[in-house]
Parts: C-alpha cells; sequence; structure tokens
C-alpha cells in the first residue's frame, strides 16, 4: 500500500514537471484526474505525408535530331522516358507526334557551357553526335564534342553514358583517319569516366528511312538484304582485308532499342557492343 502510494505521488509530481518545463502542452491527455470526463482528441493541424513517387528517368539525346538520334528519341519517347535532344539546330523538322514530347535544346558541344542547363536532372545521356569533313573537323565533331559531353556528364553525376560509334572497317579507317581518331578518343574518354555505366555501341552501316533535305531516302532496300546475308556471316567478318568490309548493316530501330536499353536498363554491361551484339540484343522484346 505504501509503495503504491509513494508511486502516486511520484507521477504526479513528474506530471508537473513536465508541465512547468512546458514539455505537456495537452494536459487533457495525460491527465490522472478520473473526475474529468476526457475530450475526444482532437487533431487541430493534420499534416498529410504524400508519399515521393519517382518520375519517369530522364534521358538526353545529344544529336537527337540526327538520322539515328531522332529514331532514339522516339523508342525512348514509346518506352515512357522523359526526353531532351540538344543539338546545334535545336528541334528536328519531323512532325511526328512523338516529336511534340522531346524537349528540343540547341547548343555546341564545341562550347561545353551551353550543355550545361541540359544536363539538369538527366540519368542517362545518349550520344549520336558525329558527322564527316575534313580530317581536323571529324575529328573535332566525333572526337573533341564528345569528349567535351562525356566529361560535363561525368561533372553532372550523369549515371549512364552510350555512345554511337563506328565499326572498324580495315583500311578504309586509313582514309577517313579524324573519323576513326575521333572515335577512338571519345571511347577512351567514356571506358574511363563510366567504368559502370558506359557502353559503346560500334554499328557499321545503319540503314532505316532518312530524311535529306527533306525527301524520305529509303536505305533499307539495300541494307535489309544485306543484313540477312551478311548477319550469318560472321567467321568471314574475321578475314583480314577483305572481312570487315563483310560487316552486316543493322536497322536504325535496332540501334535506337539497343542504346535506349543500355542507357536505362542498369543491368546491361557496360563495355563495347559490336555489330553482331547490336543484332542480338535488338531482337530481345
Ligand atoms: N549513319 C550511319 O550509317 C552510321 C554508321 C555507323 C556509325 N554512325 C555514327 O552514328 C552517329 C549518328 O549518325 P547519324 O547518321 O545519325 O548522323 P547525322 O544524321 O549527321 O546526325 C548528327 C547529329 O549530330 C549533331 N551535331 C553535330 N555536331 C554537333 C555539335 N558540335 N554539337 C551538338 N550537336 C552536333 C547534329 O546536329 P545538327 O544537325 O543540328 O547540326 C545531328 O543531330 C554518328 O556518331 C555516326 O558516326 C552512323
Amino acid at each position: 500500500m505504501r509503495t503504491t502510494v509513494s508511486r502516486l505521488i511520484q507521477s504526479q509530481s513528474l506530471l508537473s514537471r513536465l508541465s512547468s518545463n512546458g514539455l505537456l502542452r495537452n494536459r487533457r491527455l495525460l491527465s490522472t484526474d478520473s473526475n474529468k470526463i476526457e475530450e475526444p482528441f482532437k487533431v487541430e493541424e493534420a499534416e498529410t505525408i504524400k508519399p515521393e513517387l519517382p518520375g519517369p528517368e530522364k534521358v538526353l539525346v545529344l544529336g537527337g535530331n540526327g538520322f539515328v538520334g531522332a529514331h532514339v528519341c522516339k523508342e525512348a519517347v514509346h518506352q515512357g522516358f522523359s526526353v531532351s535532344s540538344f543539338s546545334r539546330s535545336g528541334r528536328s523538322s519531323i512532325q511526328e507526334c512523338w516529336a511534340d514530347n522531346v524537349v528540343w535544346n540547341q547548343g555546341s558541344l564545341l562550347v561545353p557551357d551551353s550543355l550545361k542547363d541540359s544536363m539538369n536532372d538527366v540519368s542517362a545521356v545518349i550520344s549520336c553526335v558525329g558527322g564527316f569533313g575534313s580530317n581536323s573537323q571529324m575529328y573535332k565533331v566525333n572526337g573533341t564534342a564528345n569528349v567535351n559531353a562525356i566529361r560535363a556528364a561525368a561533372e553532372q553525376g550523369v549515371k549512364r553514358f552510350v555512345y554511337i560509334s563506328a565499326a572498324d572497317f580495315g583500311f578504309v579507317n586509313y582514309l577517313l583517319q579524324g573519323y576513326y581518331d575521333g572515335k577512338r578518343a571519345a571511347e577512351a574518354e567514356l571506358l574511363s569516366n563510366f567504368p559502370y555505366g558506359g557502353v559503346i555501341l560500334k554499328p557499321g552501316f545503319i540503314h532505316g528511312t532518312r530524311r535529306v533535305a527533306g525527301v524520305k531516302v529509303p536505305l533499307g532496300i539495300i541494307g535489309s538484304p544485306l543484313e540477312m546475308i551478311l548477319q550469318h556471316a560472321k567467321p568471314l567478318s574475321r578475314l583480314p582485308v577483305v572481312g570487315p568490309l563483310l560487316t552486316p548493316p543493322v536497322s536504325v530501330d535496332a540501334v535506337a532499342k539497343v542504346a535506349v536499353r543500355a542507357a536505362t536498363d542498369q543491368a546491361f554491361p557496360p563495355g563495347i557492343v559490336d555489330v553482331f551484339g547490336i543484332l542480338r540484343f535488338g531482337e530481345h522484346k
């Protein structure tokens, strides 16, 4: 009996201490006074906690208005990603629904500062920037421009970077030295900056419908049958001198599909994907 009384005295003194310290704002809640009828607990300001749902992954396509780039944008939009493009001329002239779902940014990769804003919140970059011209021009557009993009992406914390490079064509490499030297420089930069999230696609000839000055050129007329025949000729493509010329063409749709998957699937292995790899991954549903 004495112990119970002493416990009651202790709890009363604890309550008064809490009250005087301001820790007990609503005494009704802890009242031990049995004469009072407890009022129901009222929530005056209820804070609703909304769980944050992750938005769609943001993919930036460099050169999204070019032949390959436009197909990559289209594929990424159809897969439900948030897609933006960055190129010198900005918006694509293509009048199709998917193009309205792409944010078209304008700038040059040779002026890296113009790229910074476009990289905000981007989780993956796919570079389709490349081109031909004099040796020094080819080195700049295939090499320097892409090296700048890879460095900017690494600095911004982008997780994955896919670079559309090109298959080796043996002696043709010597005729297009600036082109291939540029490709190799960009590949080396990518492998060192993105050892776990960098993927290099190396297609040979890419076929599909290409727009040249508003006119549709169906490259598939030649490319498709050649692809059918040469895709089974892998051992021949290893022959010295003529072998590289037997590299099978690949469709632009397959390249786009593999590029988007490589950019957005964390399980896609980093490193180089050759023509036969593109054909294989491109068949996956
Ligand atoms: N087509 C093929 O058969 C083939 C085969 C093997 C590999 N590849 C490679 O695949 C990639 C795409 O080829 P593609 O045929 O699609 O080329 P493309 O149609 O000529 O497109 C090139 C894109 O790069 C952009 N670009 C060029 N310089 C730029 C710069 N300084 N800053 C920002 N953007 C720039 C262009 O933008 P603007 O038009 O606005 O200047 C354009 O969007 C290239 O790397 C190419 O080497 C192509």
